[in-house]
């Protein structure tokens, strides 16, 4: 869901990681995953290590319920090691599919907005 407001905030195309074998494209990518064991999810740990970031500028954003822990750091260390420029970092917080008390009713208008308003900050600095 944060993803589809980001891609539609910044009209870029939306591309679902679902191997981590996924190849980029872009001169500027908005990096998201939903926080797993306060990493990144596994395919997204996959595709942060095999995709070539050299000047590519990314933003990176999670969903957590309960903490993000080390995901967003985990990513930017590995993209900016490998050449990548990260221009922006975004945590929200998302309804547990198993424990839905923790966080119930996220993603809300409220972290919507937030979304929104990161898309568009990140966009400007992008543009210089
Ligand atoms: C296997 C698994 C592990 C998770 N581990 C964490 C965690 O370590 N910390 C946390 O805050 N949320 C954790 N969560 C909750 C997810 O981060 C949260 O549900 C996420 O916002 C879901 O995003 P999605 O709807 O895009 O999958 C975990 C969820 C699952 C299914």
């Amino acid at each position: 869901m944060i993803a589809q407001v980001i891609a539609s905030t910044t009209d870029a195309s939306l591309v679902e990681i679902l191997s981590g074998n996924e190849r980029l494209d872009a001169e500027l990518a908005f990096l998201g995953t939903p926080v797993h064991a306060f990493r990144p999810a596994e395919p997204v740990r996959h595709f942060v290590r095999n995709n070539d970031w050299s000047d590519v500028k990314v933003a990176l954003f999670c969903t957590y319920s309960l903490h993000p822990g080390k995901t967003i750091r985990w990513m930017r260390e590995k993209i900016e090691r490998a050449g990548g420029e990260v221009i922006g970092e975004l945590t929200v917080k998302g309804e547990h599919p198993f424990l839905p008390l923790i966080a119930r009713g996220h993603p809300d208008e409220r972290d919507v907005q937030k979304a929104r308003k990161f898309a568009k900050e990140v966009l400007r600095k992008a543009r210089g």
